[in-house]
């Protein structure tokens, strides 16, 4: 097959037989779908990965919450989008903004979109953990949008100029139907662009049921990774609900699934984790 096109050296066999059979069709040189191809092409991983260093290679991004780390082999991969899901009040928003204030503390911008909450409501909620984001942002390290009515090009244009590591979207419910997010063009843009620039995200989506209901989205396979919050009665005369976090997937990165408490302490979401399960890890 090279021997017909010696011209085509670079281009992969399965590239080389898209371009003849339209050649064929055509009857003519196409030399716009060759040079398609070939950036196509390029999507092909070329080095050598050492197994034994894999370990090195993953930079893992700390969520910097108490005892969940551990859990996920120091931390989330660097470059992933992890859908943080569940039912209503569990503590999602929370979690999210404790793993922008870790990034804050290390001096990495942190950008957070909020669609539902205005920018104030969500610094006084930090307050209350006696979190001073307040510092953050006179700063220049982070950025709030408040009840944000973005468009896609805004939100890359803000990932161009303030060059965030982090980055979270409270919640994406609201801006497209979640049945097509594999399809919405806007999504995969982002998606994209945070993949491109190496940033990590935490993108909140909505469950109307609970862990007991295997049921997804089609952003729960989108991710690359599915923390689901949920929280129940244990026992029947318990007062207070017990608030759990499922680690139901997380890419490359080995996991436990089974729900693990968490409680609010004065300092925001906490993590005991049993030590025998950390071995198990
Ligand atoms: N210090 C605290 N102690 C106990 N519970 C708390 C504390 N702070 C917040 N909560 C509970 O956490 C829930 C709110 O947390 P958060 O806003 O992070 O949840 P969410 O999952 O984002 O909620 P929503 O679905 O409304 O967006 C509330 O139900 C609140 O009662
Ligand atoms: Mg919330």
């Amino acid at each position: 097959m090279n021997d017909k096109h010696p011209i085509h050296t670079t281009l992969s066999t399965e590239a080389i037989r898209i371009l003849e059979r339209y050649e064929q069709e055509l009857g003519t040189k196409n030399i716009v779908l060759e040079r398609a191809l070939l950036g196509m092409d390029k999507l092909r991983f070329k080095d050598k990965i050492d197994p034994q260093s894999i370990g090195r290679i993953i930079k893992r991004v700390k969520t910097g919450i108490k005892g969940f780390d551990e859990l996920l082999e120091g931390g989330i991969p660097e470059g992933f989008v992890v859908a943080v899901t569940g039912t209503p009040g569990t503590g999602k928003t929370t979690f999210s903004m404790q793993f922008l204030l870790e990034g804050l503390k290390n001096n990495e911008r942190c950008v957070l979109f909020s669609f539902e909450e205005k920018a104030d409501q969500i610094i006084k909620s930090a307050i209350r953990f006696g979190w001073d984001i307040g510092e953050y942002i006179d700063k220049g390290y982070l950025e709030i949008f408040g009840f944000t009515l973005l468009s896609t090009e805004e939100i890359i244009e803000i990932f161009d100029i303030f060059k965030p590591k982090r980055v979270v979207f409270d919640s994406i419910n609201i801006l497209s139907d979640i049945g097509n997010f594999r399809r919405s063009s806007r999504w995969r843009t982002i998606l994209k662009d945070i993949k491109e620039k190496k940033m990590t995200g935490l993108v909140i989506t909505e469950k109307k049921h609970g862990l007991e209901v295997k049921e997804f989205d089609e952003f729960d396979f989108m991710s690359d990774g599915v923390l689901f919050f949920d929280k129940k009665h244990i026992n029947d005369l318990d007062q207070y609900k017990t608030y759990f976090i499922e680690i139901q997937k997380m890419r490359i990165t080995k996991i436990n699934e089974m729900p693990l408490e968490f409680i609010f302490s004065e300092h925001g979401i906490e993590f005991r984790v049993p030590r025998e399960l950390l071995k198990s890890l």
